[in-house]
């Protein structure tokens, strides 16, 4: 029997599952449900990223241990493919066992070999965020872009894998192996990422506990990418199920957000050479998802919690619109009016009344059975054809969209067909052979309807199969054939298979929801200043050295000020409070990089730090001996 192994991302459990997660599971189940009824043995995985700081920290702040909140977060996970129909074979987590073994005994192997070694690790350092962070990455003045706060250089050991040695290979594999990555604009960009020069890559941290511990030196834990693609081989059995790893072994496809391709395209075929494994046959990379035409934010997400939409649609349009809306490989957006469109347009109006209107008048020419057997016309048998290869070859490039689009040009055309042939006139001449004919011709091409919407709508599937009185959970192979239905099956109408939803209701209730989110950000932006621009301000010490009240103003002063290598002007409103002289000679604390501003003329370049209100200004004052120019912090 020909194997199928297809994975997707294994998931960071510090969040929770979003249409963005979904996304790439319920493709990864399309393919899998596909190849299975193309009569492969497939191993379809999945799972959560458990290990890291990201995850430490996530937990800290709720007051969990790292591990509980993986256990809290994977039910959610779980629940949601359940709800979703996937069909995974097995479900890994980084923490279970045979992993943490299977990836502590390969950094040791490579260890031995010499592709991993001890090496000093040097960067920049953020503190309070635990991260190193190469020059490049910095914020400008040499700032965390996590937190915003400073950050140091610091050298740490670190354990390295040699990544630089496995360019030339890598180059060599992508070119024996054009269609590695997809799409192929995506390969290009590897490729050429490559050929720019490789460094080796840190693969071990000494600044958190939350990882699995390099086996012979246990100050390391092992970096969590290092960690999280070995999943991939863990988790059929590598290690511990040699039988089965082998099996399954390539995986012909790891479907991935285009987010994580160089973790998957670089590192992990060289991982994978090192360890004497063949890599991957196909890493496909697919786009990146916005909501309402907005870049899923925190409380965007909301919007399109899979949760609330299963519960508002049901999970098998939200599995269609997902494959169908976009092209896999593309970035789409997500709105409820294409939703909408689609519901009423292609699933209630096109599929749903084919159904509809077809077993409806099986039920009234022919008592409700499927007439007898009939080969076919060559225009019906032509267009089943067509559509069953245009179908195929979409589905084996992993263009879902494109198969879909085969599959209602079917549905569309039989609709047609319904009207050109005019079952009821036919009736009525009392035509009733060809009436038999044209009603099964109909029929057969709705069963293989059924067929082509299984690995996309699996559940609906079987009730399209269960109106044309056939009991089918999962389709096979043989089943494309013209004639599955024999004749005499008992066709029953139903509830209908798609409702049609109110587009003003949806509507509406979109557009308050984007509005509370829009409103819920602005007013977490007002609440609190991220110390990112916090520390963007520049605060020095300033010494008066002029003073003079701005003509016909009783509360504005022009200040000269010294801040050690330039003078400054500043106006400022402390005329009430202070009187001219007495501020000469003063040290201040000085705004030195606000937007220049004209107040009376005079050009103000920034702002001094005082208190107070209306009634009376009180500067703060520092002592005399406060060097001039030194920073505020
Ligand atoms: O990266 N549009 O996990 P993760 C489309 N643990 N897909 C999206 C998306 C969006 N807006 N947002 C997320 C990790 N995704 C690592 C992976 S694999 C060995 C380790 C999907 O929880 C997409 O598949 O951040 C992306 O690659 C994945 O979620 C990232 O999930
Ligand atoms: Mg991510």
């Amino acid at each position: 029997m020909k194997k199928f192994y297809i994975t997707t991302p294994i998931y960071y459990v510090n969040d929770i599952p979003h249409v963005g997660h979904a996304y790439t599971t319920i493709a990864a189940d399309v393919m899998a449900r596909y190849k299975r009824v193309k009569g492969y043995d497939v191993f379809f995985l999945t799972g959560t990223d458990e290990h890291g700081q990201k995850i430490e920290k996530a937990a800290r702040s709720m007051g969990l241990a790292p591990k509980e909140l993986a256990d809290k977060v994977v039910v959610n996970f779980k629940k949601l493919w359940e709800r979703l129909g996937i069909g995974y074979s097995h479900f890994i987590r980084t923490t279970d066992f045979y992993h943490e073994e299977g990836v502590s005994r390969i950094f040791e192997m490579l260890y031995k070999k010499g592709d991993i070694y001890l090496g000093e690790y040097e960067g920049w350092y953020c503190v309070p965020c635990e991260t190193f962070w190469a020059e490049s990455q910095l914020g400008s003045g040499n700032v965390c872009p996590d937190c915003g706060r400073p950050v140091e250089k610091l050298k740490e050991k670190s354990y390295f894998f040699r990544l630089s040695a496995y360019q030339d290979r890598l180059l060599e594999f992508y070119e024996k192996n054009p269609d590695f990555v997809r799409p192929q604009g995506r390969m290009n960009e590897i490729v050429s990422f490559v050929k720019r020069g490789l460094e080796d890559i840190s693969v071990s941290r000494t600044t958190f506990k939350w990882g699995i511990p390099v086996p012979f030196d246990k100050s390391h834990v092992i970096y969590v990418w290092f960690d999280a693609l070995f999943n991939y081989v863990t988790g059929i059995g590598y290690g511990w199920d040699e039988e089965k790893f082998k099996k399954y072994w390539p995986a012909d496809i790891h479907f991935i957000g285009k987010d994580i391709l160089r973790f998957h395209a670089i590192y992990w075929p060289a991982f994978l050479m090192a360890c004497g494994l063949e890599p991957p046959r196909r890493i496909f990379a697919h786009g990146w998802w916005t909501v309402e035409g907005r870049k899923m934010s925190k409380s965007l997400r909301n919007i399109v919690d899979p949760n609330k939409l299963i519960d508002q649609f049901g999970a098998d349009v939200v599995r269609y619109f997902l494959m169908r809306e976009v092209p896999f490989g593309l970035d789409g957006d997500f709105s409820h009016k294409a939703l909408v469109t689609r519901i009423n347009s292609e699933l209630a109006n096109d599929l749903g009344n084919l159904f509809h209107r077809v077993i409806a008048m099986t039920e009234r020419y022919f008592k409700g059975t499927v007439p007898p057997y009939f080969e076919g016309s060559n225009e019906v048998r032509t267009k089943v054809n067509e559509t069953l290869r245009e179908y195929e070859e979409a589905m084996e490039n992993q263009a879902f969209s494109r198969a879909l689009e085969a599959t209602f040009n079917l549905v569309r055309y039989a609709n047609r067909y319904v009207d050109t042939k005019a079952p009821w006139e036919l009736y009525k001449s009392g035509k009733l052979e060809e009436l038999g004919e044209v009603l099964y011709e109909l029929l057969e091409i709705m069963r293989i309807t059924a067929i082509l919407c299984y690995p996309f709508m699996p559940l609906k599937s079987r009730e399209m199969f269960k109106k044309l009185g056939v009991d089918k959970v999962e389709p096979e192979e043989e089943d494309f054939n013209w004639g599955g239905l024999k004749g005499g099956e008992r066709v029953a109408k139903g509830d209908p298979l798609f409702v049609r939803v109110d587009e003003e209701e949806v509507l509406g209730k979109v557009l308050k929801e984007i509005e509370d989110a829009e409103k819920e950000e602005k007013e977490e932006m007002e609440e609190f200043v991220s110390i990112e621009d916090f520390v963007k301000l520049k605060l020095v010490v300033a010494e008066v050295i002029e003073a003079e009240r701005v003509k016909n103003s009783s509360k504005l002063i022009k200040l000269i000020l010294n801040i050690g290598n330039e003078r400054r002007t500043v106006v400022a409103g402390i005329g009430g409070s202070y009187e001219p002289s007495e501020l000469v000679g003063k040290k201040v604390i000085y705004f030195s990089n606000l937007k220049p501003k004209k107040i009376r003329g005079i050009e103000s370049q920034g702002m001094i730090l005082a208190a107070g209100n209306e009634e009376r200004i009180y500067l703060p004052i520092l002592p005399e001996d406060t060097p001039v120019g030194s920073p505020v912090k």
